[in-house]
């Protein structure tokens, strides 16, 4: 695999204090994307890869949420734009978040940082705001202290078309003014979601803006309020990367509450196991019933350890079946789903951050042979599609979405080529 190439994407991406996922078609800072871009940086430009965290951080609100882009600076290649989104203060952002995977991204750095007194002083300063955002998540996203936190928004969840969503999609209105998609100009339609998902995508962006951004007025209004098992299993396990490092840098003020905030997580997540489904299964508020549908969203409990031995046991099973079911794998739906669809965004392609992630979890529970697997599968997407692409067809490893893509170069810095 050619590593030089996955460093020269990242550098190409770089706009000085972030890194852009693609150029064109993402020309901003994405929340989760930068997280897994971090971790690429660690490989050969430490300095770099805290600098990262730190533009991603400069965009908190003072509510402590970390919106899911920054629009730091003008581009035209990319809607809906801040004036959609309508947040007035700070740097222009939109106006939800995305799966924080910060504070086990900056453990990981932390740990393979060789410079570890300027990491040490970049953990020590980023380490209020993680905090505030992780207390965000418990507050705003969670209500009425459930144990599951919950979005308004499918891109929240990052899975933005994701089979698991239609249903609850289904009932938000379609926006009546007219716009013009830029996604579109970069890629193929075959590839990315429909006018019908974006017309509804927009209504909610609507919503929330109507809504001032307040969860206490969005929740009761809002025809879609969803629990991404997902986004509960990434926040379970940062929760618990960032009580340790609350320990180790002096904070433990703030391990009581969140600690308990994991005991309650871990207590509530039992509600989505589906013995039939042999996983835990994302869930509508608002009809208060699982959705059926198997999406890689549901293995990642494992990741978040969230799942007993037992349940560990029957989602390795369903995992292998699944790696089975297509020649590139893990495919983000099931293909045995009929809403499967190989090529299309999340609904089939395969994508690596989310690999590393169940492989990562599956090795935690003794599956090494298994997360090895995974491993070999994802590479096999690289070579086959020539390129680091933003993710995958599934059934013949062609190249989708956005090239030169700062996450799935990223991932190959950390994953194949660190280990
Ligand atoms: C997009 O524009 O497709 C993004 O996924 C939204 O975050």
């Amino acid at each position: 695999m050619d590593f030089d190439a996955a460093r020269a994407i990242l550098r190409g991406n770089d706009l000085g204090t972030y890194t852009v996922p693609t150029k064109g078609l993402y020309p901003f800072q994405w929340n989760w994307d930068s997280a897994f871009t971090a971790l690429g940086w660690l490989t050969f430009e430490e300095g770099r890869a805290w600098k990262e965290a730190q533009a991603m951080f400069s965009g908190q609100w003072d509510n402590g949420m970390v919106p899911h882009i920054l629009f730091h600076g003008p581009s035209d290649s990319y809607f809906p734009g801040p004036g959609i989104w309508g947040a007035e203060s700070g740097i222009p952002s939109s106006t939800i978040s995305q799966p924080p995977v910060w504070a086990t991204a900056i453990t990981l750095m932390l740990q393979r940082s060789s410079a570890s007194s300027a990491a040490r002083a970049a953990v020590r300063d980023l380490l209020p705001q993680l905090i505030d955002y992780h207390l965000w998540w418990y507050r705003d996203r969670d209500l009425d202290n459930t144990g599951l936190v919950e979005s308004y928004h499918p891109w929240e969840s990052g899975m933005d078309n994701s089979p698991a969503w239609d249903a609850p999609l289904a009932r938000v209105p379609r926006v009546e003014w007219g716009y013009q998609r830029r996604d579109l100009n970069h890629v193929d339609q075959a590839q990315r979601p429909s006018d019908a998902e974006y017309d509804r995508y927009l209504h909610l962006i609507e919503l929330n803006r109507q809504h001032r951004f307040e969860p206490r007025r969005v929740a009761p209004a809002s025809p879609y309020r969803v629990i991404d098992i997902g986004t509960v299993a990434i926040l379970q396990r940062a929760t618990h990367d960032l009580i340790n490092l609350c320990r180790e840098f002096g904070q433990e003020e703030s391990v009581p509450e969140l600690e308990a905030e994991l005991v309650r997580t871990g207590k509530a997540a039992r509600r989505c196991w589906s013995g039939e489904y042999r996983c835990f299964l994302n869930w509508d508020k608002i009809s208060d019933a699982p959705l059926r549908e198997h999406t890689t969203a549901a293995l990642l409990p494992l990741f978040g350890h969230l799942a007993d031995a037992g349940q560990a046991g029957e989602m390795a099973s369903l995992t292998e079946q699944w790696l089975a079911a297509s020649e590139f794998s893990l495919a983000s739906t099931h293909p045995r789903s009929p809403f499967y669809e190989p090529q299309r965004y999340w609904r089939g392609p395969v994508w690596l951050h989310v690999n590393w992630m169940i492989a990562d979890g599956l090795r935690a529970y003794g599956y090494t042979e298994l997360a090895d697997r995974i491993k070999q599968e994802s590479r096999k997407c690289i070579m086959a599609a020539g390129g680091y692409y933003e993710y995958f067809n599934s059934e013949t490893g062609k190249g989708c979405g956005g090239a030169n893509f700062s996450w799935t170069a990223a991932v190959a810095l950390f994953w194949f080529q660190a280990g």
